[in-house]
């Protein structure tokens, strides 16, 4: 689906997660969300805020399970996906944070393959995800499944992309600084979700939407994987779409 802009598009992402979390409340049942970090869902997070805020819309009950964290990564560090969720999220919401789950980047790294398998089997147990949204890196990650990424790879610690680690490093104040290794939800974890919203902004990002979405499918371009799938759609703004 392609909105004329970032603005639009994201008001209609917000709109679709809100529904689906009145329904679950209104079935008597929790909502399982898998969000994303990035600045791309930040308008959709913005939203979200705002109808918690004006529109009475409660996060209670509401489970929620990030795709990914840098390893190594302190909680409270500025750069963790901890704080960005709370900064552009949770800190703003009625959510219960002991239904928040973000990968864990202080673990030793004898213990990260025992989080990983208890992160699968926590999605597994309430059901699966009602819906995952997720962003593009260049590189054509989803999460952070940086091409070698298998169709069927379950959450697991990864080594990033050298282009991965260069689109971070103003964040980190240089390159350097960026973590080479992330713990990622898997291709495979993402795929079992309900439904999945693939969103992109900008022309930046328009050679990779059009190999996501019309290149041939390989584990060069993970986000090619997602052309396997009947649950996915793209929703983009008319420039991230110009490729297509
Ligand atoms: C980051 C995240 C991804 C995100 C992607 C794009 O590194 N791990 O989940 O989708 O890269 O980021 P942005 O939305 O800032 O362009």
């Amino acid at each position: 689906t392609v909105y004329p802009d970032q603005h639009a598009a994201s008001l209609a992402v917000a709109a679709r997660i809100a529904t689906l979390i009145r329904k679950k409340q209104a079935a008597g049942e929790p909502t399982v969300l898998g969000l994303a970090t990035g600045v791309t869902p930040i308008q959709v997070y913005a939203e979200l805020i705002r109808l918690h805020k004006e529109d009475g819309l409660s996060f209670k009950g509401v489970i929620t399970f990030n795709l990914d964290e840098y390893y190594p990564m302190k909680p409270d560090a500025a750069q963790s996906y901890v704080t960005f969720m709370n900064e552009n999220l949770f800190d703003h919401i009625d959510i219960d944070k002991s239904l928040v789950h973000i990968p864990n980047g202080t673990l030793p790294q004898d213990e990260v393959a025992a989080f990983c398998l208890e992160y699968e089997r926590q999605i597994e147990e309430l059901g699966g995800l009602d819906l995952q949204i997720l962003g593009i890196g260049r590189t054509g990650h989803i999460g952070f499944n940086e091409p070698g990424s298998a169709p069927n790879s379950g959450t697991r610690l990864v080594t990033l992309d050298d282009l991965t680690r260069n689109d971070a490093s103003r964040d980190f104040g240089g390159k350097e600084n960026v973590p080479t290794k992330a713990i990622t939800m898997g291709v495979g974890t993402i795929f079992k979700a309900r439904e999945i919203i693939l969103m992109a902004w900008s022309a930046k990002k328009a050679p990779i939407v059009r190999k996501a979405v019309e290149g041939e499918i390989s584990g060069e371009v993970p986000a090619t994987f997602l052309q396997l799938s009947d649950n996915v759609e793209f929703v983009l703004d008319a420039d991230a779409a110009s490729g297509l």
